[in-house]
C-alpha cells in the first residue's frame, strides 16, 4: 500500500476538528447557564451559533473528500486523541473553571485549525485551507473574548463570598495543574520528535519545577496543609481535566496542540488567582501568580512557533509508516 497520502491525512485532520466541534457544541449549549455573568453568557451563546456553523462547514469539507456521514462515524470511533473528548466533556463546577476550560478549549481549536490549514495547503486543497483560516479566526476571537473576562469570572465564582477564603483552594488547584504539566513535559521530549519542540518542553519542565516550589512555599506561608494539595489533585481528576493527560497523542502535531492547550489552562488559572489574591489583599500570592504567568505565556507562544516543523515530523512519520 502506498504511504498515507496527504489527502488521507487531511481527512483525519478534518475528522478530528469535526469531533472537536461536536463536543464544543455540547459545551456551548450548557455554558450560558453556568457562566454566572450576563456578558460571559452572551459570548458563549454567540459562539454556540458560530460553532454550529463550524460543524456544518467541516462536515461539508468531509463530504467533499467522500467521507460520508457513516464513514465519519467510523472515523470518530478510531479517533486517536480520545483524551480530547474526555477533556471536552469536563464538567467545570464554577464560572471560573468554566472560563478556564473554555479558554483552553478555544486555543486548542485555534491550534487545530492552524494545523488543518497547513495540511490542506500541503495537500493542495485551497477550499479547505480557506475554511480552516476562517474558522480559526473565530476561535481566536472567542479565545481573546474569554481572556478579557477574568474580572467578571472571578466575581461570578466568588458571588459575594470572601476572596480570602478561596486563595488556598486556588493555590492547591494551580499546584495540581503544575504537577500534571510536569508529568506531561517529562514525557514531552520523547513524544515531540522535533528538536525545537523537545527543547521547549525541556526548558519549560525546569520552569514548571520552579513554579511548583513557589506554590508550595506560598501554601506553607499561608499555613495550608499538604492534604489540601492532594485533595485538589483528586478534584482535578473529578472535573475530568485529566482527559488531557489520559490521552496518548499519536503524532507530534497533536502533542504540540495538546501542550498549547494545557498552557492556556494554566494561564487561565493564574489570571484568576492573581485577581482573587488582589481582592483578598494578599499581595504575596498575587506576586507568585504574576511571576509564573509570563513563563506560561512564553511557553505557549514557543510551542505555537513550532507548528510547521512539527507538521513535517507528523506527516513524514505517517508517510514512512505507510
Ligand atoms: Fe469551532
Ligand atoms: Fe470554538
Ligand atoms: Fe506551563
Amino acid at each position: 500500500m502506498a504511504p498515507d497520502s496527504l489527502s488521507e491525512q487531511l481527512v483525519k485532520y478534518l475528522t478530528d476538528v469535526h469531533a472537536m466541534e461536536v463536543q464544543a457544541l455540547a459545551q456551548m449549549r450548557k455554558a450560558p447557564d453556568l457562566a454566572g455573568d450576563p456578558d460571559v453568557a452572551a459570548a458563549f451563546e454567540a459562539h454556540r451559533v458560530e460553532t454550529e456553523r463550524h460543524e456544518a462547514l467541516i462536515r461539508e469539507r468531509l463530504g467533499a473528500h467522500d467521507a460520508a456521514p457513516s464513514r465519519v462515524e467510523d472515523l470518530l470511533g478510531k479517533l486517536s486523541g480520545k483524551g480530547f473528548l474526555l477533556f471536552a466533556q469536563a464538567n467545570p463546577d464554577t464560572p471560573g473553571k468554566l472560563a478556564t476550560h473554555a479558554y483552553s478549549y478555544e486555543h486548542m481549536e485555534l491550534a487545530a485549525y492552524d494545523l488543518l490549514e497547513r495540511v490542506a495547503q500541503r495537500a493542495g486543497d485551497a477550499e479547505t485551507a480557506a475554511v480552516a483560516r476562517e474558522i480559526r479566526g473565530e476561535e481566536e476571537a472567542m479565545a481573546v473574548r474569554i481572556g478579557g473576562f477574568w474580572d467578571k469570572t472571578v466575581a461570578a465564582s466568588l458571588s459575594g463570598r470572601d476572596p480570602g477564603e478561596h486563595i488556598d483552594d486556588y493555590l492547591a488547584d494551580a499546584h495540581a495543574l503544575e504537577t500534571q504539566s510536569a508529568a506531561l513535559l517529562d514525557r514531552g521530549p520523547k513524544l515531540a520528535d522535533t528538536p525545537s519542540l523537545a527543547q521547549i518542553f525541556e526548558n519549560h519542565h525546569a520552569e514548571t519545577q520552579r513554579h511548583l516550589e513557589l506554590l508550595e512555599r506560598r501554601l506553607s506561608e499561608r499555613g495550608g496543609s499538604p492534604s489540601r494539595v492532594k485533595d485538589a489533585a483528586l478534584k482535578l481528576g473529578g472535573v475530568n481535566w485529566s482527559g488531557f493527560w489520559a490521552a496518548n497523542p499519536d503524532t507530534p502535531a497533536k502533542v504540540a496542540m495538546f501542550a498549547y492547550a494545557v498552557e492556556h489552562l494554566e494561564i487561565g488559572a493564574y489570571e484568576q488567582l492573581t485577581r482573587t489574591a488582589r481582592l483578598a489583599g494578599d499581595g504575596e500570592t498575587a506576586m507568585v501568580a504574576d511571576t509564573i504567568l509570563p513563563d506560561e505565556r512564553a511557553a505557549a507562544e514557543f510551542i505555537f512557533g513550532t507548528f510547521d516543523s512539527v507538521l513535517d515530523a507528523s506527516l513524514g512519520e505517517v508517510a514512512q509508516r505507510g
